[in-house]
């Protein structure tokens, strides 16, 4: 008995040494850079209800007409969120977190953490999108 005690108070403190303690993804910050929609590249965020992800960042042309930019990894687990279709919502596909587009906020858990948002401005056939 003494002998299966020892053994689970091993595994235990194996256990407890590996275990990390959670940090939440980093945004990407200092962000500044323009999207020629004219490039085939970049040619989903003319239509509305599409989106596209570039430099960590996901980036929305919404169904009411304005541009929206987060950080791309879910601030759950890191898992890269896509745009739920026709809606203002972006979907994390690991645990299903959901995030307001308008301003990162969740909008349904388990995670606990808003996205970081971007400015997205259009000037002609160019999407700058820039940290506020
Ligand atoms: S990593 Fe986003 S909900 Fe799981």
């Amino acid at each position: 008995m003494k002998l299966i005690k020892l053994r689970c108070l091993a595994i235990a403190i194996l256990l407890f040494a590996t275990c990390k303690k959670y940090e939440p993804p980093v945004a990407p910050t200092n962000v500044d850079f323009t999207l020629n929609l004219d490039e085939q590249a970049n040619s989903n965020l003319k239509t509305k209800g599409k989106w596209m992800a570039a430099n960590s960042i996901i980036i929305i042309y919404a169904p009411d007409g304005k541009y929206y930019a987060l950080q791309q990894t879910c601030s759950y687990k890191q898992c890269n969120l896509e745009y739920l279709d026709n809606s203002q919502l972006v979907q994390c596909p690991c645990h299903n977190c959901m995030f307001e587009i308008i301003n990162g906020t969740v909008y349904q858990g388990p995670a606990g953490i808003a996205l970081k948002t971007y400015n997205a401005t259009l000037t002609g056939n160019k999407l700058q999108i820039k940290s506020k």
